[in-house]
């Protein structure tokens, strides 16, 4: 129900229709009785400094942001933290004593799902497939963890661009990008444990996509995960399992970044698993 007492936060993001946050957390805040409720709050590109102003000004306890306002509402935060700071990009904001601290919990995400079958990625080696914005918290993560880190990536330079910009950060693993012209097929697999997939390439509708060439084998020692959350199984996924290897979805991290921004924003331990399955049955619904 909700009423004088209701805490708010919300997705700030431009579409926010098709996203799954609000169904996933208004179930964790019924599965533990919170008097929260979590909003879409689609906003207009150039409207980002009115909303930021808006969340302390409408008692809002936080909020997640998504594409396209990532790195835009950089500028009109208090406070961000340093691993925010070093991915370049802020998806949680936490509304305390009326300032608006940035956070990333991405990489959050993306290492507690990898650990959970009981990877352990300090000292193994990664090959990670593209260098946008999931890309840069998945490598800064693999990376903290002392997982070394080659990226490839359609654009090269922009590869090169963000292994330079973590090698600046001088905290990490070492983080490499292949050269130009070089094609998967190029790279000698057997030197990696892991491959992300961190594009697009495969969500639905085009399902048919893969980021991986048809014919080219996994070594079955590998773990591969796929950002990608619809489908469950994505068509390298599948490629993935038929060989042997390991496989992850992307809806583990969905969860456990979810989970985290929950977390900062009640104080309360999420219930991971509730939010799992709600996810779950939305996407079932949808398709
Ligand atoms: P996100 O924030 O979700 O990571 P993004 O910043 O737009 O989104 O980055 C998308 C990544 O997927 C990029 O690395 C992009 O490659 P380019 O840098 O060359 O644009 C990659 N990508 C998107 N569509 C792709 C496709 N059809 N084939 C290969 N890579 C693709």
């Amino acid at each position: 129900m909700i009423d004088g007492h209701t805490q708010l936060v919300g997705l700030i993001g431009w579409p926010v229709e098709h996203t799954l946050s609000p169904t996933m957390h208004n179930a964790a805040f019924d599965a533990l009785g919170l008097n929260y409720r979590y909003l879409p709050l689609p906003v207009e590109p150039g409207r980002v400094e009115a909303a930021m102003r808006g969340l302390p000004a409408l008692g809002f306890r936080g909020a997640n942001v998504t594409v396209p306002h990532k790195q835009a509402v950089m500028p009109h935060l208090e406070e961000i933290t340093d691993s925010a700071q070093a991915i370049g990009a802020v998806n949680t904001i936490v509304v305390q004593d009326g300032r608006l601290v940035g956070h990333n919990t991405d990489g959050h995400g993306f290492l507690a799902t990898l650990r959970k079958p009981g990877f352990k990625p300090a000292g193994k080696r990664a090959l990670v497939l593209g260098a946008g914005g999931a890309a840069r918290a998945v490598v800064y993560a693999l990376a903290q963890a002392n997982c070394t880190v080659a990226i490839h990536n359609r654009t090269v330079q922009r590869a090169a661009k963000l292994a330079h910009d973590m090698q600046d950060m001088d905290l990490c693993a070492p983080v490499t990008w292949t050269p130009i012209n070089t094609q998967i097929t190029d790279l000698n697999l057997d030197q990696f444990d892991l491959l992300v997939n961190t594009t697009p390439v495969g969500m639905w509708p085009h399902t048919d996509n893969a980021p991986w060439p048809k014919n080219l084998s996994f070594p079955s020692h590998w773990i591969v995960f796929d950002l990608v959350y619809n489908p469950p199984e994505t068509r390298l996924l599948r490629h993935a399992r038929e060989l042997g290897a390991r496989t992850i979805g992307g809806l583990g991290m969905l969860v456990r970044q979810g989970a985290r921004a929950f977390e900062m924003w009640t104080g309360e331990k999420a219930p991971v698993e509730i939010m799992r399955s709600t996810c779950e049955q939305t996407l079932k619904d949808k398709i």
